[in-house]
């Protein structure tokens, strides 16, 4: 079960130094250019990480002309793939501005910056000036001791549908992760689908579905305001 620990303001410092200090780090677990035993590694331990990608993109279709918020974008991967596929505008916010300078070269090196935004803050703190069709945060919850204001502020922002991913509690991997993380600093969460289905009504999604991708429930939330 995740249990809250810190205080919202510790919680985003302690993360936010986290993932300055692993952003180049991160973003190489995306690279298509790896020694065979580290690619051999991300298809053991990491695979869900690429099929919530499919999952997540696939989820967010119809992409070209609609307007993304991605909370929680690291070093921009879905950022950058909503773009390319014609999004009218994303806006990609993070604590991490070391993630952030990341997206920033991603962006121009893809000749999509013209679309993208990037901001330096947390969901509670960023008031967007429109609504946004789609909001995802993929691997963000992960790192959230509280994360009902999170969700209930996506809704509050969002007028079609967010996408989002959990790890999954009762697998072989969340105590390995947890005592991994714990040693370099990181505390990290896990969810119950029961916990996830709580969340999502409490936070007011009339409907939401969860869908079951290697070791994390990926979830489908549909706003439903025009
Ligand atoms: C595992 S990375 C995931 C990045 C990206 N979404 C992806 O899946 O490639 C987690 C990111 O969430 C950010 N993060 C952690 N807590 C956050 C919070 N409360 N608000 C916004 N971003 C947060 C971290 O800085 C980090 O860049």
């Amino acid at each position: 079960m995740s249990e809250p620990c810190h205080r919202q303001g510790d919680e985003i410092g302690i993360q936010r130094d986290y993932w300055n200090r692993e952003a180049d780090a991160f973003k190489r677990i995306y690279s298509r250019n790896k020694p065979a035993f580290s690619a051999w590694l991300d298809k053991v331990f990491r695979r869900d990480m690429f099929q919530r990608f499919e999952f997540t993109i696939g989820n967010c279709q119809p992409i070209a002309g609609r307007t993304f918020l991605d909370v929680g974008c690291g070093s921009g991967l879905y950022v950058i793939e909503l773009a390319r596929k014609g999004a009218a505008t994303v806006v990609g916010i993070d604590i991490a501005a070391d993630m952030l300078a990341l997206c920033r070269q991603f962006a121009e090196r893809e000749n999509v910056q013209d679309r993208c935004t990037f901001a330096v803050s947390d969901l509670l703190q960023y008031s967007p000036d429109a609504p946004f069709d789609v909001t995802i945060g993929i691997g963000l919850f992960d790192y959230i001791s509280d994360p009902l204001p999170v969700i209930a502020k996506m809704r509050q922002v969002t007028t079609d549908k967010v996408v989002l991913s959990f790890p999954r509690l009762w697998t072989w991997r969340a105590p390995v992760r947890r005592a991994r993380l714990a040693v370099r600093g990181c505390p990290v969460y896990f969810f119950t689908k029961r916990r996830i289905c709580d969340l999502m009504r409490q936070a007011g999604f009339e409907r939401h579905t969860i869908t079951r991708v290697g070791k994390l429930h990926c979830v489908v939330g549909v706003v439903g305001r025009e």
